[in-house]
């Protein structure tokens, strides 16, 4: 549970316009796969195994630093029910990455990404208009599978761009990696848009992201 410290911190993070690049991201899937879970592990390394289903949208802001530059990460948490679809399918636009998660523990959520259901939702609310668009399947893995490893790997030789994870956020398995691998391949996503300006493209070697401050130095980003 987060303490009041940590949501003031929060407060603060979300509201601090101090950053060289602000990176949207959403968290997509069925109700109950764990996207919430997911994103409290991550941006507050806390988990309850508790449902709270989410109602309409949420974020969290996380600050993760590539080279000498500031990446803020407004994550934005979607509810899965069908209810919310229109409020949530709003938030789509300018995103420019998507975790697409499903859980192994239930099938059905598996099949909405299987049959193509939320890729569908996201080429009517995004793929016109964003610059970027980035997925990654996260697999929850909370119990025994009713989805086997064989079809989640069929599922991802169909689908070209993709990557899959399986993660936990009960038992913290991938969840920074999951986001650090996001965030990487928007860097460089953005490094390949940036031909036109190569004095701000270093190299090709994405140094690791990391979630400490870099010391006090001169030089490029490969962002
Ligand atoms: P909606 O908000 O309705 O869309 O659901 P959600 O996808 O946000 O699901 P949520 O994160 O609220 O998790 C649903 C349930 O799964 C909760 O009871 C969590 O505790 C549980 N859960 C989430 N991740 C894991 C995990 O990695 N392992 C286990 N065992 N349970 C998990
Ligand atoms: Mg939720």
């Amino acid at each position: 549970m987060a303490s009041a410290n940590d949501s003031r911190q929060a407060q603060k993070d979300a509201a601090d316009q101090n950053f060289d690049y602000m990176f949207k991201l959403l968290i997509i899937g069925n109700s109950s796969v764990g996207k919430t879970s997911f994103l409290f592990r991550y941006a507050d390394d806390s988990f309850t195994s508790a449902f709270v289903s989410t109602v309409g949208i949420d974020f969290k802001v996380k600050t993760v630093y590539r080279n000498e530059k500031r990446v803020k990460l407004q994550i934005w948490d979607t509810a899965g029910q069908e209810r919310y679809r229109t409020i949530t399918t709003a938030y789509y636009r300018g995103a420019m990455g998507f975790l697409l998660m499903y859980d192994i523990t239930n099938q059905e959520s598996f099949n909405a990404v299987r049959d193509c259901w939320w890729l569908e939702l996201l080429l009517v609310y995004t793929w016109r208009q964003a610059k970027i668009c980035l997925m990654g399947f996260v697999c929850v893995n909370k119990g025994d599978p009713v989805v086997s490893s064989d079809l989640s790997s069929d599922l991802l030789d169909c689908l070209v761009g993709f990557e899959f994870f399986e993660a936990s956020a009960k038992d913290n398995i991938n969840v920074k990696q999951v986001f650090e691998r996001l965030v990487d391949i928007i860097c460089e996503k953005m490094n390949e848009s940036l031909d036109n300006n190569p004095s701000m493209v270093t190299n090709n070697k994405a140094p690791k992201l990391s979630e400490n401050p870099p010391p006090q130095q001169s030089g490029g980003c490969s962002c």
